[in-house]
């Protein structure tokens, strides 16, 4: 048994009220199965005694060699920490996608900017407002609420099935490089986290030009992959992982820095963008998100990291505390109101 399995055990025996050694080993033997030799279980008392986490506990009768040991407020500390990340394993397989899209919505870095995104929009009551990339349609009955005519767009025949049944609205199966609607037909265009995977951004924009009128607007808000940033007490790791993402996973890594320059080259006025910085304090929320476990053995079968550091990359971001942020960009574009759309 690893020394440090064994004092977890020491501190897990201790978790209802101070025991002495030998009532120790008997708490461990009934959780675990078996007893600790001697050795490692002074030895671990000991060494948890002196980084603060157990101490003698003063109100117990003590011998000598029958001292009751309890945990101190650290040790408990420590001992939550450990209980939080044996329950935390990451996530092996990838959910489905509808699920994925679900929780992303829903997880506080998507309830961070999801409203930035509908404020940006300025929906009026007249307005046909269309979300491309729709997903599920998470969105779509807030932008319906304020609009006219609301109308998701999605390539993924399933999503586009998904968010038609959910939301009742209109849904189109269609491809937003090649839209199904005439010129400036639209008020306002959204997207949300879809321009990252677009085969050519420009052409998008140019699209989301065409259909829009005069002094439409289109808002997007998608990612800079460059800024995905995570704690770790080997930050190198961060950055292959990061490098990892940037160059192997996501088809247009840094949309969320270009757009502004993208849309201006498409012919649309940019008054605003926004940087907006989700941040992530649970792993096990950022996982569902990130898929950790996934990503990393890809990025150990591209090279990106050993094996051996794959499994020290997972296991202190297991362990926590944890600390990861990426800058997520809203772009509003304007179509001048002289119409070059
Ligand atoms: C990360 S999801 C975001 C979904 C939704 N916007 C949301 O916020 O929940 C990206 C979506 O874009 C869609 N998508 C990708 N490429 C597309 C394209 N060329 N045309 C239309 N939709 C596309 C995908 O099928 C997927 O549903």
């Amino acid at each position: 048994m690893r020394t440090n399995d064994a004092q977890f055990l020491v501190l897990s025996a201790l978790a209802d009220g101070p025991l002495h050694g030998y009532a120790v080993n008997a708490a461990i033997e009934r959780t675990a199965g078996e007893r600790l030799g001697q050795g490692s279980l002074y030895g671990a008392l000991s060494r948890l005694e002196g980084k603060g986490l157990v101490e003698p506990d003063s109100a117990g009768a003590a011998t000598a060699r029958r001292r009751p040991m309890r945990l101190t407020d650290a040790g408990r500390a420590e001992l939550d920490r450990g209980l939080r990340a044996m329950s935390q394993v990451f996530e092996a397989s990838a959910p489905g996608r509808a699920e994925y899209l679900d929780r992303a919505a829903a997880s506080e870095a998507g309830r961070a900017y999801k409203p930035l995104l509908l404020d940006a929009l300025d929906i009026g009551p007249t307005h046909t407002v269309l979300d491309l990339g729709c997903g599920t349609g998470a969105d779509l009955p807030a932008m319906a609420a304020a609009a006219a005519h609301v109308i998701g767009l999605d390539s993924d025949p399933d999503m586009a099935a998904t968010a038609a049944a959910r939301t009742g609205l209109d849904v189109v199966h269609g491809d937003a490089h090649a839209l199904p609607f005439a010129e400036s037909t639209v008020d306002r265009v959204r997207t949300d986290r879809v321009l990252q995977h677009v085969d050519d951004p420009t052409v998008v924009l140019a699209e989301a030009m065409r259909v829009l009128r005069p002094g439409g607007r289109l808002v997007t808000g998608e990612p800079d992959w460059e800024t995905l940033a995570i704690d770790h007490p080997r930050p190198e790791l961060a950055t292959a992982y990061t490098r990892f993402v940037v160059e192997k996973v996501i088809r247009n890594p840094t949309i969320g820095r270009q757009l502004h320059r993208l849309a201006e080259n498409a012919g649309f006025d940019v008054p605003t963008v926004i940087p907006v910085t989700p941040t992530f304090r649970d792993p096990h929320t950022a996982d569902q998100i990130f898929g950790f476990q996934r990503t990393t053995r890809r990025a150990v079968d591209a090279g990106y990291m050993t094996p051996d550091d794959g499994e020290e990359w997972l296991g202190a971001l297991k362990a926590g505390p944890f600390l990861a942020t990426v800058v997520q960009w809203v772009t509003v574009a304007v179509v001048p109101a002289g119409g070059e759309g």
